[in-house]
Parts: C-alpha cells; sequence; structure tokens
C-alpha cells in the first residue's frame, strides 16, 4: 500500500516537473513563429469558381509547422506553400522521399492536422467539415487495429460510426471482404492480432471503403506488403478506379504509382516541386530508343550507341536524342536497322532526377 502510494507520488512529481516548463516557462511565440500560426480563415472561404468539372480536392499555399524541443521553441516546417488539385475521378499518386510531408498533408486534407496557413477544400466544403468527411474514406500509414477483434467485428464497429443499419452490414461486409480478397470464415472467427501484415491491410482497406466513399486517401498502401499482396493492393486501387471513385495516395513505391495513377505529384522538404499526368511528367524528357542492326562499322557505332553491344554482325545499344542524323550515317556505312522502340524514362530517373537538380540527395 505505501509502496504504491510511493509510486504515484513519485509519477506526480515527474508529471509536474513535465508539466510546469510547458504551461509557465514556455516562451511567448515571437512575431516571426507567430505568423506561421496565423490561419487563414476558413469558414467564409469558397473554392474558386471554375467552368466545367469543380475539383473534388483543392487546396491553396497550404503550410503546416510543428512547434518541437523540450521547451517547444523549436519549429519544424513540414509543409509549405502547397497547392493541389485533384478532379473528380482521377487517381492521384503523392511521391515523395521519406519526410517529405505527404503524410502531413493527407492529415490536413482529412481534418486530422489544421494548417499553419492556407486554406483547402474537399469536395467543395472547407477542410474539416463534417459532411465531406461522411463521403470519404481513410488507410492510415501505420493503422492500428483492436487486437483482440476479429476482422469482421472491426468492420462492424466501422460501419456503426457511420450509423450504418445492421441490414445494410450484412450485405456490405462480405462484399467489402470479397473485394478485398479476405476469406469470410477467417474474417469472422481469427482475431486481428493473428493476422499477417497483408490481411491487416486488406481489413484496414475494406474499412476505409466501407461508407461507400466517393473519395479514398490511402497512406502508402503498398509498404511492407509482399510482391503478391502490393499486386492485389494495385488490383483493388485499379477497381476502386472503375467504380468512378476518386483515390489520392501516398507512395514511395513509384512503379506502384506509374501502373495506377492519372496524375502524380512530387513533395520534398515539404514542397510540391513538380506535378502532372505521367505523359507530361516524362514525355518531355530527351528522347531515347532502343536500337538494333546489323552491319555497318562497329567503331562509328561504338561512338553513336551508350551500352553498344556487337555479336557477329549483329549490334544492339541506345540512341540518345535525333535519330535522322543517326539512320542517314547508318547508311552511309552500309548498315542495316532492324529495330528501334523509344524508351521512356523511368518515373523512377525521373524521380531521381528531380530531386537531385534541387540539391536533395537524402530523405528526412
Ligand atoms: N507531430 C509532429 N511533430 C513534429 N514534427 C512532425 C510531426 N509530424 C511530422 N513531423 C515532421 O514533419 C516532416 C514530414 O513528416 P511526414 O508528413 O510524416 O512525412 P512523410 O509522410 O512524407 O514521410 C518530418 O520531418 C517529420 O519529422
Ligand atoms: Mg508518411
Amino acid at each position: 500500500m505505501q509502496r504504491n502510494q510511493g509510486k504515484i507520488r513519485r509519477e506526480f512529481v515527474l508529471f509536474l516537473y513535465y508539466l510546469i516548463p510547458r504551461l509557465v516557462v514556455s516562451p511567448p511565440l515571437t512575431p516571426a513563429m507567430s505568423s506561421e500560426y496565423e490561419v487563414t480563415p476558413i469558414s467564409d472561404a469558397q473554392p474558386l469558381e471554375q467552368s466545367g468539372p469543380q475539383p473534388i480536392i483543392q487546396t491553396f499555399s497550404l503550410r503546416k509547422t510543428y512547434r518541437t524541443g523540450f521547451w517547444l521553441n523549436k519549429t519544424v516546417t513540414s509543409l509549405q506553400q502547397c497547392s493541389v488539385q485533384v478532379m473528380p475521378g482521377e487517381t492521384f499518386g503523392l511521391l515523395g522521399p521519406n519526410g517529405a510531408g505527404k503524410t502531413t498533408l493527407l492529415k490536413i486534407l482529412l481534418g486530422i492536422a489544421k494548417p499553419s496557413a492556407g486554406r483547402g477544400f474537399l469536395l467543395g466544403k472547407p477542410l474539416g467539415d463534417r459532411s465531406a468527411k461522411e463521403q470519404i474514406g481513410y488507410l492510415p500509414e501505420n493503422a492500428y487495429f483492436y487486437d483482440y477483434l476479429t476482422g469482421w467485428e472491426f468492420l462492424r464497429y466501422a460501419a456503426g460510426i457511420f450509423q450504418i443499419p445492421p441490414q445494410v452490414q450484412k450485405r456490405r461486409i462480405p462484399e467489402l471482404l470479397d473485394m478485398v480478397g479476405l476469406d469470410r470464415k477467417t474474417a469472422k472467427k481469427k482475431q486481428m492480432r493473428r493476422y499477417s501484415k497483408g490481411m491487416l491491410q486488406r481489413v484496414g482497406m475494406a474499412q476505409a471503403l466501407i461508407n461507400d466513399p466517393k473519395l479514398v486517401f490511402l497512406d502508402e498502401p503498398m509498404s511492407g506488403l509482399d510482391p503478391m499482396g502490393r499486386y492485389q493492393m494495385r488490383e483493388i486501387i485499379l477497381s476502386l478506379k472503375e467504380q468512378g471513385k476518386t483515390v489520392f495516395f501516398n507512395s514511395h513505391v513509384l512503379s506502384d504509382v506509374e501502373i495506377i495513377c492519372d496524375r502524380v505529384a512530387i513533395l520534398a522538404q515539404g514542397q510540391l516541386i513538380c506535378e502532372g499526368t505521367l505523359d507530361q511528367l516524362l514525355g518531355t524528357q530527351t528522347q531515347t530508343y532502343q536500337v538494333k542492326g546489323r552491319a555497318g562499322d562497329p567503331q562509328i557505332l561504338s561512338e553513336l550507341l551508350v551500352d553498344f553491344e556487337m555479336q557477329a554482325s549483329q549490334w544492339h545499344g541506345q540512341l540518345q536524342g535525333e535519330p535522322y542524323t543517326f539512320l542517314s550515317k547508318l547508311e552511309q556505312m552500309d548498315g542495316t536497322l532492324t529495330e528501334m522502340k523509344m524508351v521512356r524514362q523511368s518515373l523512377e530517373d525521373f524521380f531521381i532526377q528531380q530531386l537531385r537538380q534541387r540539391g536533395i540527395h537524402k530523405s528526412r
């Protein structure tokens, strides 16, 4: 009993030790810092009027600054000048190295975190609006699932939050389980603490879709999955796209993004550095051609082609730039072209190039 009291007293003193500096000694915000916390009033703000279809997501110069350190006197700027626009039905991929600010942006869009400055709209409503939240689904990056619930119980719980009537739940839960590829019996019988990472991600995806949302936010949906799991997650996202849902997802797995997304944006050190369709981003780069042929002068060919290789009289290599000059030179040396195809720069190369151009060589 006495030992318990001693323990409680010690914890109370420790708590005070933690609290008092924050309440009493915490320095006031300097003018420079306080300006970081100015939130553009959003109650009377309106999305920009545009002719044609209205964006489902629209943000203007969002900024997020966190106060850190024991005295809360240091600041970390996670996001700055972030303006994005996503149209209904689009699959939008937000790419960026670790610490780029992807989750921060997603949390602001979802109304979980407040922007320090800037404003935005979701489904035509200011960020954080409750009626917009009813129409969105969210799969968090590191979701915490209730270990001792079965997948089925968890989905019923999620459905309850949206006040979905029990008879609708009875139909929707098995439908969603089939869609995400989770066995109905397992979902009913097994507690989630016994699920693999892939199974948890599937339950998480089913939970994100329980309210049949118009707009789905997925934070790193492929992370930690094996190749089969990633493939299946990709298929699920593609099926959402077919159903006309808008998908906004964060990822650093570029190959997945390349297959799934209509439009991508790259975020680095809190700033959007480029945004567009894959054709817009990758098509503007210097074009490279994979060429194959026979005969000709190996010496000249090796100077014209990168990774030039010749076996017997057959050769292949990569041509950068103008193909017509190459063709006329080939004709002069009596060579023959048997194949020529354009090789597009991969999103991965583009991504690395964009970061390097801005002097970013490692993630935060
Ligand atoms: N609650 C927080 N308090 C302080 N700093 C934070 C907080 N959340 C995120 N950050 C910082 O903001 C930056 C961006 O984080 P995050 O949005 O999680 O990046 P990403 O999702 O791209 O990996 C990181 O430097 C991170 O340390
Ligand atoms: Mg993240």
